[in-house]
């Protein structure tokens, strides 16, 4: 099969290292791809935004599957657009990506086919947005509507800070059209765990549970990043707990799409709040978590092809999968001043020495590699250990990372400690 991975950060080159072990694999493009994703894959000059030009690569080279790495291009119906054309891809329609795409839209359905989320209520209007905190006079979570690349949503412990809030999305417009509309709901106290399934549909598989840690620094401490580490399984989650998970907050939002003609098809990733040993949903997105793919699918054994072909054709009934033992930490290397300003084209060293090791892999997010391996972007490397327990991993990834150097390399020193 010739496969075709969107994308270009550490998701997709685990994406792409996962694929280059199926033996139905015989050639990976990516596109475009990073410095990693260049070991194993044919890298393509075009972004994943070009849903254009990425349909006119596939029908060309008559590619058999494609996946999809980030949420964008599955919002604006690349899915619907390839399935036009009779090409398989892999990932929801239009249609069902505004889960990720809309919060309205998520917060509606979850409502609709009653999943347990925070209560909310939606306005389009500054001055009722206002009134409403003003009454409320509690803790609360504002949100963008559409997609703001991770950065529409305020936690807000205290009422001026969601009426400042407000004002950024809805008088400054700094998410333009995506702020039209903001979600107002409860804030919950609790553990935060993502839980990501393949569905077909109807048939649930769950992969592992694991947890992001989102904050720049060690502690939770500075601005939200697209995510600086993480590790799975997460030992708050037993098998019960797991469970629970999907029975409460998946299954009846794929039952409820069935049921309205929209079968949802592809990755489907829950960002869940626990609290008092119930599960709450804060998201959904509609693709595989950055960095949680690259701290789980290491210990996937399982074909990754196989599976999503299964979850194309609705035959994920009676799947099960095969898992290595042990716990796997992925901890992300950034750019000094990420997720701010910060300077790229500083030279990567110490690779090398890591290439031999069974239990340790490296993702390439941010990187080049034209004229040597180059910084090209804010999180730059991920850097993974399996091992037989979460404490050994933590040990070991961070052993790991000593060899490796760029100027103004960053990292948090305390991914996995919480559960330990
Ligand atoms: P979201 O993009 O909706 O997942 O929100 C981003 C982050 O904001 C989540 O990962 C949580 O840490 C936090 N968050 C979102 N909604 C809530 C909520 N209702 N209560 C507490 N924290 C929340
Ligand atoms: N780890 C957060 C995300 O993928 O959205």
């Amino acid at each position: 099969m010739k496969i075709l991975i969107i994308g270009s950060g550490g998701r997709e080159h685990c994406l792409v290292w996962k694929v280059a072990q199926s033996p139905l694999v015989d050639k990976i493009y990516c596109a475009p791809g990073n410095g990693g994703t260049k070991s194993l894959a044919e890298n393509l000059d075009i972004a994943a935004t070009n849903i254009k030009g990425l349909l006119k690569f596939a029908l060309d080279e008559k590619i058999d599957l494609t996946i999809v790495g980030p949420e964008a291009p599955l919002v604006e119906g690349m899915v619907n657009i390839f399935q036009a054309q009779g090409l398989k891809i892999f990932g929801p329609q239009k249609e069902l990506a505004l889960l990720e795409g809309s919060k309205v839209f998520a917060k509606e359905a979850m409502k609709r086919f009653d999943v347990p989320t925070a209560d909310f209520k939606v306005f389009t209007d500054y001055n009722q947005a206002r009134e409403y905190i003003e009454l409320k006079n509690s803790p609360l979570v504002v949100k963008a509507d559409g997609l703001a690349a991770g950065k529409g949503v305020f936690v807000c412990k205290e009422t001026p800070q969601a009426l400042e809030a407000i004002k950024t999305i809805m008088l400054d417009k700094k998410f333009g059209s995506a702020g039209e509309r903001v979600v107002i709901e409860e804030l919950i106290d609790g553990q935060e765990v993502s839980v990501l399934v393949f569905t077909d549909g109807d048939t649930i598989i769950p992969l592992l549970s694991s947890q992001d840690h989102k904050r720049a620094f060690d502690n939770d401490q500075g601005p939200n990043t697209g995510g600086m580490g993480a590790y799975a399984p997460a030992p708050l989650l037993d098998e019960a707990g797991l469970k629970d998970i999907i029975d409460k907050t998946f299954r009846p939002l794929v039952r409820g799409f069935k049921a309205e003609g929209k079968p949802y098809k592809g990755m489907l990733y829950g960002g869940i709040m626990i609290k008092d040993n119930k599960p709450y949903i804060l998201e959904y997105n509609v693709r595989f978590g950055d960095p949680e793919t690259q701290a789980i699918l290491p210990k996937l054994k399982s074909d990754l092809v196989e599976l999503m072909l299964k979850t194309l054709s609705g035959e994920l009934s009676g799947v099960s999968l095969d898992w290595e033992p042990g716990f796997c930490i992925c901890v992300v290397l950034a750019s000094g001043g990420y997720p701010g300003s910060y300077e790229k084209n500083k030279v990567i060293e110490g690779l090398e020495s890591l290439a031999s090791k069974k239990d340790i892999f490296v993702f390439h997010a941010g990187t080049t590699n034209n004229d040597g391996l180059l910084t090209s972007g804010g999180r730059v490397l991920n850097v993974v250990a399996l091992a037989d327990s979460l404490k050994k991993a933590q040990t070991e990834v961070y052993q790991a990372i000593e060899s490796i150097h760029f100027d103004k390399m960053f990292y948090r020193r305390d991914i996995a400690s919480k559960a330990l």
